[in-house]
């Protein structure tokens, strides 16, 4: 391994998608030993023998810094790049953290929907649904921000209904909702700064490569 090599930094979404993707990562042989320790309060970890450096960020902040060259590489959800509209490169799909977004409600807000009524829309995403309804739908609507437990909007008479992600579709079932719509389907995806794409052109392609092969198998 040249010496003179520069680190190629990972920004990773905190959580779930970070550990699948530490795992993925292993696969193929990038280990991070350092982030293994539970008790550690560091912030970045390196792997010197690869040249490596990763970081664990709040999801919504990932893009940022990978559009600032901040990271070279994200992990993020396609949810979090659909709605901070970042600029970087969407290089690969890696296949877990599969859910979808939706519009969901009680089963009586369908007819809102079917009439293009002005609704109101309950959300973490105000972009995704601010897109859907204006420029899919052609609803004029009144989105409300929800920073969580966004199924309490239509429950406690804030919203008509809410654009947020289902997944096993328990959440909703608990509490009385259903998936009146689908947005689109989501899952975890690498994003590339722009501008690593083309310096360290031939360290990400191979890597993006090996990644492709390895969630192939
Ligand atoms: C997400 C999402 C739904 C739930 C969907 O919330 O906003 O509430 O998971 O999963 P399910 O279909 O498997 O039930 P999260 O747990 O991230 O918490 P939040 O409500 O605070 O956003």
């Amino acid at each position: 391994m040249n010496k003179d090599m520069r680190y190629i930094t990972f920004a990773l979404g905190k959580g779930r998608l970070a550990k699948k993707t530490l795992e993925l990562l292993e696969e193929i042989g990038i280990t991070c030993e350092e982030m293994k320790d539970k008790d550690t309060r560091k912030l970045i970890f390196v792997n010197e023998e690869l040249k490596l450096k990763f970081f664990l960020a709040k999801g919504p902040d990932v893009p940022t810094y990978v559009e600032y060259g901040a990271a070279d590489i994200g992990v993020v959800g396609k949810d979090t790049l659909l709605e901070e509209g970042r600029r970087a490169y969407e290089v690969l799909d890696l296949g877990f953290g599969k859910c979808r977004m939706c519009v969901c409600g009680p089963e009586s807000a369908g007819e809102l929907l079917k009439h293009h009524e002005m609704i109101r829309v309950a959300s973490k995403y105000p972009r995704i649904a601010k897109d859907y309804f204006y420029n899919k739908k052609h609803q004029t609507v009144d989105i409300i921000k929800l920073n969580g437990s966004v199924e309490l909007g239509p429950m406690v008479g804030l919203s008509d209904v809410i654009v947020d992600i289902v997944e096993t579709g328990s959440t909703l079932k608990e509490n009385g909702l259903v998936v009146l719509e689908e947005i689109c389907p989501l899952s975890a995806r690498m994003i590339v700064n722009q501008v690593s794409m083309k310096m360290e052109a031939d360290r990400i392609k191979d890597l993006i490569k090996k990644l492709k092969e390895q969630i192939a198998k």
